[in-house]
Formats: structure tokens, C-alpha cells, sequence
């Protein structure tokens, strides 16, 4: 667990949304924390996806987490639990990964979330209890489940910048403007807070590329969101989501590390201006 540090600024808190499923939250938000955290930043990757996906990637396949320890269920079921019971270093294999912490996600999530509908100010749950760790985190990067469900609200209203992977599916686009309803519908007013970038970003498929570049520039509101990296199509990142690793410790040589820098370096630059 990260040691109680003396820092001034409170974590930058990054959710990866998409509605559509498949579009690449898990693989961005587990292998964008593990770029981050590798350059010297202090992380936190929450799983709030009952999938646990990332559940397995961070805790090498320990997907029911719940037999083994406290998950974000605890977060949503007991307004009094101490985050810090939940929160494990990540894992690569039997490796701790350097300055980077997890809290696990489990199937029984979703039912965890059904009986959250009732509570009042439900949308802020996680925000309370990340309040008492967020000064001790350079990043804190959540992994939500596709759809908009009650986690993904308690995403929107926490985070600092909403991060959003389109992949080659055009479907993505169309689930966009709902996606972005629902932000502004949580933040009461227009969300401006988030970026879109290409993932599965394949250069030779000049017209599915042209496609969806002219649809996203269509968006008025989403032509200045777009990001200037990519994650390139690269069947590494599938291998290493099936052997339960974060692609640098699966493939050290996989050309995608570095399209996973260089968008941890692009949200860098963002995220001064957005301070200054
Ligand atoms: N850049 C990429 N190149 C090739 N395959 C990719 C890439 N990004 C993700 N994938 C693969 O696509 C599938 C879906 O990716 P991922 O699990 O990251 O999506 P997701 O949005 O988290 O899905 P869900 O909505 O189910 O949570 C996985 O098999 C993953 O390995
Ligand atoms: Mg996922």
C-alpha cells in the first residue's frame, strides 16, 4: 500500500468510460497505470466493473476477489469501511508492480450496486471514500463497466477528466452523445472534462479511419476532445489480457507500450493546462 506522503496536490482522477463494451477501458486503464507508475508516479486502478477484468490483470487472475479479501463491494455497502482495507498492490504475475496500488472488483458487484439504487447522495459514494486517500496518489485511473450504471455515475462525479477509447466499431460513436448526456446529467451541468482517443488504431484501414474521424469531427463537442495518440491494433494486447498481465511484463518489446506512453504523456501536457 502506498505510504502516507506528504503531498500538496490531490491525486489527478482519471475514469476510462465507454458505453459500448469492448472498446478497450481495461486494456487502456490497466496498461495506461502501469506506463504511469513505471515513470515514477505514485497510482491507484480501481476496478468498478463487476467483469473484474482488470480484477484479473492487476491480481493475476483472481477474478471472484471476494475469496480472497475486500473488493469495491465493501466501498458501496458500508458507508464507514476504511478504503484503505481494499486497497492491495498491484500485481504482474507474483510481481508487486512499483508505486502502483488496486482495489479488486467481483462478479457480486452488480448486485452490490442494485442495492446501492435506494441510499441517498448514492452518486457520491466512491468520492467519499476516495477523499481519504487521494492526497496520497499521484493518479487514481477507474475502470468502469460498459453501460451507465450506478458506478459508472460515482466515475463521472469523482473524476478530474473522463477518458474515452473509440475502437473501430462504429457502434462506439453512436453510444457516444448518450454517454455524454449522462456526464452532463451527473456533473448538472456540461461536462468538459474529457478526452477521446483511437484504440485498436490500424493505419492501413484508410476508410474505416477516414470514417471514423469524420464522424468524431462531426461532434462539436468532441473535435477538440480528440487526442493525437493511438493505440495501435496489436494482438500483444490481447495475449497479455489472456495470460493475466499488463503488457510490459507480458512483452517487453510490444511496439503498443509505446502508444500507452505516449498517451500517459499526452494526459500529462493536458492536465497542465487544465491546472494553469
Ligand atoms: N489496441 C488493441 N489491439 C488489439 N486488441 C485490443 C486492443 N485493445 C483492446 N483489445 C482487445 O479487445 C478486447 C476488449 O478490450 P478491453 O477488455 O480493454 O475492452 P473493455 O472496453 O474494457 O471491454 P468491456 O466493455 O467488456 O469492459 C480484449 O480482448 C482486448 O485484449
Ligand atoms: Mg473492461
Amino acid at each position: 500500500m502506498a505510504p502516507v506522503s506528504s503531498r500538496q496536490q490531490k491525486a489527478k482522477i482519471y475514469a476510462v468510460m465507454n458505453n459500448k463494451g469492448g472498446a478497450g477501458k481495461t486494456s487502456t486503464a490497466t496498461n495506461l497505470a502501469v506506463a504511469m507508475a513505471l515513470s515514477g508516479k505514485q497510482g491507484l486502478v480501481i476496478d468498478s466493473d463487476q467483469q473484474a477484468n482488470s480484477t484479473e490483470v492487476l491480481a493475476h487472475g483472481k477474478k471472484y476477489y471476494a475469496q480472497y479479501g475486500n473488493t469495491i463491494c465493501n466501498l458501496y455497502t458500508d458507508a464507514r469501511f476504511d478504503i484503505r482495507k481494499a486497497i492491495i498492490p498491484a500485481m504482474a504475475g507474483e510481481t508487486e508492480i512499483p508505486n502502483l496500488d488496486f482495489i479488486p472488483s467481483d462478479p457480486s458487484f452488480e448486485k452490490v450496486l442494485e442495492q446501492a439504487l435506494t441510499r441517498s447522495h448514492r452518486e457520491k459514494i466512491l468520492h467519499r471514500h476516495l477523499q481519504a486517500v487521494a492526497d496520497e496518489y499521484d493518479f487514481i485511473i477507474i475502470d468502469c463497466a460498459p453501460g451507465l450504471n450506478l458506478a459508472t455515475g460515482n466515475a463521472i462525479y469523482v473524476a478530474d477528466h473522463v477518458l474515452v477509447p473509440v475502437d473501430a466499431g462504429s457502434f462506439s460513436l453512436s453510444g457516444l452523445e448518450v454517454m455524454l448526456d449522462f456526464m452532463d446529467e451527473i456533473n448538472e451541468e456540461e461536462f468538459k472534462n474529457f478526452s477521446v482517443f483511437r484504440n485498436e488504431y490500424n493505419a492501413s484501414k484508410k476508410i474505416m479511419n477516414n470514417f471514423i474521424q469524420d464522424e468524431l469531427m462531426k461532434h462539436k463537442r468532441i473535435q477538440n476532445r480528440l487526442l493525437e495518440s493511438r493505440i495501435r491494433d496489436d494482438q500483444t494486447i490481447v495475449q497479455s489480457q489472456v495470460a493475466c498481465l499488463p503488457l510490459f511484463y507480458y512483452a517487453k518489446s510490444s511496439l503498443a507500450l509505446n502508444d500507452y506512453r505516449k498517451l500517459a504523456r499526452e494526459l500529462e501536457t493536458l492536465s497542465q493546462s487544465e491546472v494553469a
